[in-house]
């Protein structure tokens, strides 16, 4: 059959832009109801150009609404990625009136005639980030001799009265502070000797979680995404530390020295957290980018390119070997849900009759069986192949196969089947997995493990499956839910 259809593969409820190339998420911030979301953007193409900020808001965190575009280049540069801020205390002097937002960028100056510079500017609005000015004194923090010095990430430090600024420099994070946001001294710099070099250092988060269970315990988590290095399978990558920091130190635990990674899957990159979360919520929203440098340039989508992950809350818990990040999808996202099928204590062949006529595009599953058990999904499947999900219990392996999940010519790099080390937990196994048009995120046993990855699958591949290594071991509770209902 030769298909007229080209596929679009716009996600039902993840953001892309209306058109045009998208990639880091940048300043997001909460105030009055509404969580911003910029986004790195080129508006006049569908690959990487010269840089923008797009601009998106949700208020429920699964329903997004565009916005006309926030930032663009002006005699400094191009808009590269930054965060924003509400200054409540007026620090900056920018907001007589009432409290507003401040974004600290990267301006990124490329000229024929000299070495790259990029330098650090603001920009601020009185109106719920609809109109922005730039700051007269631009830029507040430049460097003559790092080509790579970029990607702010400020918060206020609520200990030391003062703002702190993460900022990506070569294969390090170097930690700033500031009475108000113009003025910056350097504290320290970490990242020397600890973490994956693979590649160059971008996008860094430090933020304060407590412990689960003990809440009385907390840790500072430090994220950074390492670029593509060429090299390998794996492309860029989001990896975090946990630890201690002072207001001008951050100092890793002992059990960070080894590289842990915070997506095991290819597509999530340089995700950070979201600002001024209000205190009664208290959670840790994050958002990544659901794409990899290695083929970012070339996925098949149409007239737009890029996808961010769904939000999701980020926690800490206290493991044998140290304190590990957890990550789950916004309990929001439930709201979408329109429930499909639900099985307690099913065998495999119950669950087989149960699927075998659905047909699915954007869901959501949850199964959960005993650990011992090796079992596998195949989602968006239909004649030319499926993507596979899958445990081996043997090995304790999470996988996503993805040679057959469809179009994947465009890039060599892209058709390949990862892994990733699933804890050893008490109890059931479980996988909570969010299907979509173009992508899979996988949480397991309550998001210890997280995978995701982009598909491109053929049209009408919306077959559901399940398989296992032994057809009668195992019982299966299964949840799904259909999450197509048009959200954006
Ligand atoms: C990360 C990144 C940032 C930079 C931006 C440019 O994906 O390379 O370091 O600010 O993208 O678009």
């Amino acid at each position: 059959m030769s298909l007229q259809l080209k596929p679009d593969y716009r996600g039902a409820y993840h953001f892309s832009p209306s058109r045009c190339w998208m990639n880091d998420p940048n300043g997001m911030v909460y105030l009055d109801g509404e969580y911003h979301l910029f986004f790195q953007h080129h508006p006049h193409g569908d690959t990487w150009g010269p840089m923008h900020w797009g601009h998106a808001i949700t208020r429920d965190l699964v329903h997004w609404e565009e916005l006309p575009i926030a930032l663009e280049p002006d005699e400094h540069g191009t808009i590269f990625s930054g965060s924003a801020v509400v200054d409540w205390h007026n620090t900056t002097g920018f907001f007589p009136e009432k409290p507003g937002l401040v974004a600290i960028f990267t301006h990124h100056d490329e000229q024929p005639d000299r070495p790259v510079r990029q330098s650090q500017s603001l920009a601020y609005s009185h109106d719920r980030g609809r109109t922005w000015h730039k700051y007269a004194g631009n830029p507040v923090l430049t460097c003559e001799d790092r080509p790579d010095f970029r990607d702010p990430k400020v918060f206020w430090h609520e200990l030391s009265s003062r703002w702190i600024m993460v900022l990506a420099c070569g294969q390090r994070i170097a930690l700033y502070h500031s009475p108000d946001l113009k003025n910056w001294s350097e504290s320290s710099v970490f990242g020397q000797g600890i973490g994956c070099h693979d590649g160059v250092w971008e996008c860094p988060d430090l933020f304060e979680l407590p412990i689960e269970g003990a809440p009385e315990l907390s840790r500072w988590v430090m994220l950074v995404s390492i670029g593509d290095n060429g090299q390998g399978a794996e492309g860029s990558r989001p990896q975090y530390f946990t630890g201690h920091f002072d207001g001008e130190v951050f100092l890793p635990d002992e059990a960070s020295q080894q590289i842990r990674w915070l997506d095991h899957g290819r597509d999530n990159y340089a995700g950070v957290s979201w600002s001024d979360i209000p205190q009664q919520d208290g959670r840790r929203l994050y958002i990544g980018w659901m794409s990899n440098w290695r083929y970012a340039n070339q996925t098949p989508t149409g007239s737009w390119r890029g996808a961010m992950t769904i939000v999701r809350e980020l926690m800490l818990e206290m493991t044998p070997t140290g304190v590990q990040l957890l990550q789950r999808p916004v309990h929001e996202l439930a709201s979408i849900r329109q429930p499909v099928l639900r099985l307690d204590h099913a065998p495999l062949d119950q669950v087989r009759q149960a699927i075998q006529q659905l047909q699915l595009e954007s869901y959501e599953w949850i199964i959960r069986t005993g650990k011992e058990v090796s079992f596998e999904i195949q989602v968006r499947a239909g004649a030319a192949g499926c993507t596979r999900i899958g445990v081996d219990a043997d090995s304790a392996q999470l996988y996503i196969d993805r040679t057959q999940s469809g179009q994947s010519a465009f890039h060599k790099d892209f058709a390949n089947r990862h892994t990733a080390l699933l804890q050893t937990i008490q109890g059931e196994r479980e996988l909570r997995i969010l299907v979509d048009t173009a992508s899979v995120e996988v949480f397991a046993d309550q998001g210890r493990t997280v995978m995701t990855d982009l598909i491109f699958p053929e049209p009408g591949a919306n077959r559901v499956m399940l398989t296992a290594a032994q057809e009668d071991a195992g019982l299966y509770h299964i949840e799904l839910y259909d999450l197509s209902g048009s959200v954006s």
